[in-house]
């Protein structure tokens, strides 16, 4: 088992990385789970998955859960869904002390974070990721939030699990679509910071996707360390560490605007495609060879995902992208910082760019 530290200050916790965590919930939880009840939030998608296993790991060791099981989908993280769910736990007794537990992906994590952050101003809560994506980015480093009628995770807060179990078991049962888009997600920490991870993506992200349980792991475990090292730095996002971990974000949150947050295009699907982008841009800039830019949507490419914008088949210039872009929370007095790269594993923030010109360099990519 990969044990990984979150050394965020006064709320250090663990992430813990094995197959078949979940069967084993109570001794992973090593004590945190400290009633004979336990409230559980999760999706009806994942509970098919995954609830009796939960359900028997919890009733042999003497605890009983209680389940909310909400509806699968993005529309899940809204306002209506937070005050019941809040509701709910205060129906369970639920006290600061007790940890609530998240089984699911970002959408469960974030709405349970969400609410755990605002019951009895903060209770705990236990993330159980149950998608790759969930696992190497959204369960780490207490980005809770909801999503509002101005945009995507719009209110929230920063709000640290007290323990992260990524039980490996739960990517054999995700449909590939699932996988692959968690596995941009991956590929990010590569880009930004660490060139041999990428080259080990290149060598490697075939079987880790055809899996393989050793590159999982290895996969997994590498990308929440570098994910724990940039929160334990920076963990309210104030100096311009974290903000890296944005790196394709900013065009790929446009491309999901765009696509009205459908199953056209994925989260992490956006976000691959997202990271070519500002590897192009950057390149386009003089910032980085555009060979390397080209080497990440081959990747992107070998493995089976869409890394043009053309594929998407959109209808809209560069400017209407752009435009979704102004509505973005990172917007900072009329600038929107964006995460460019000098070469592979060599991301950083730069204020300068001038969003006429992200709309110029949108329009040459939309034309091919
Ligand atoms: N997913 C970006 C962050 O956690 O900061």
């Amino acid at each position: 088992m990969a044990v990984i530290p979150v050394d965020v200050a006064g709320r250090p916790y663990e992430v813990r990385v094995e197959a078949g965590l979940i069967a084993e919930l109570v001794p992973n939880c090593r004590g945190l789970l400290r009633k004979r009840v336990v409230p559980i939030v999760t999706d009806a998608n994942v509970h098919a998955a995954w609830g009796e296993v939960v359900e028997t790991a919890l009733r042999d060791h003497g605890h009983e859960p209680h389940w909310r099981v909400l509806p699968a989908g993005e529309q899940t993280k809204g306002w209506e869904t937070l005050s019941a769910t809040v509701e709910w736990l205060l129906d369970q007794g639920v006290e600061r002390g007790d940890k609530i537990v998240a089984l699911g992906g970002g959408v469960i994590g974030d709405l349970t974070g969400f609410a755990a952050a605002i019951m009895k101003r903060g209770c705990g809560f236990i993330q159980l990721p149950t998608s790759l994506l969930a696992q190497v980015d959204s369960s780490v480093g207490g980005k809770t939030a909801i999503n509002t009628r101005a945009g995507k995770n719009l209110v929230g807060s920063f709000h640290q699990p007290a323990l992260v179990l990524a039980d490996l078991a739960v990517l054999d049962t995700l449909p590939e679509r699932e996988l692959l888009a968690g596995y941009a997600e991956v590929v990010k920490y590569g880009l930004i910071a660490d060139a041999d991870f990428f080259a080990w993506c290149e060598e490697n992200g075939k079987a880790l996707l055809g899996g393989g349980s050793r590159a999982r792991e290895y996969a997994v475990a590498h990308s929440v360390a570098h994910k724990a090292r940039i929160v334990a730095a920076d963990e309210r996002e104030t100096s311009g560490l974290r903000a890296l971990l944005n790196l394709g974000h900013t065009f790929g949150h446009a491309l999901e605007a765009e696509t009205d947050y459908s199953d056209r295009l994925l989260h992490g699907e956006a976000v691959a495609i997202g990271m070519v982008l500002a590897a192009r841009y950057s390149a386009r800039r003089g910032l980085m060879p555009r060979a390397s830019a080209g080497r990440i949507s081959e990747h992107f490419e070998a493995v089976g995902m869409r890394s043009e914008l053309r594929q998407l088949g959109l209808d809209c210039d560069g400017q209407a992208l752009a435009d979704h872009m102004l509505h973005d929370k990172k917007m900072d007095a009329g600038t929107l910082p964006f995460v460019l790269m000098k070469g592979v594993g060599k991301a950083y923030l730069d204020r300068e760019v001038a969003i006429s010109d992200v709309a110029a360099f949108l329009d040459e990519e939309l034309a091919g």
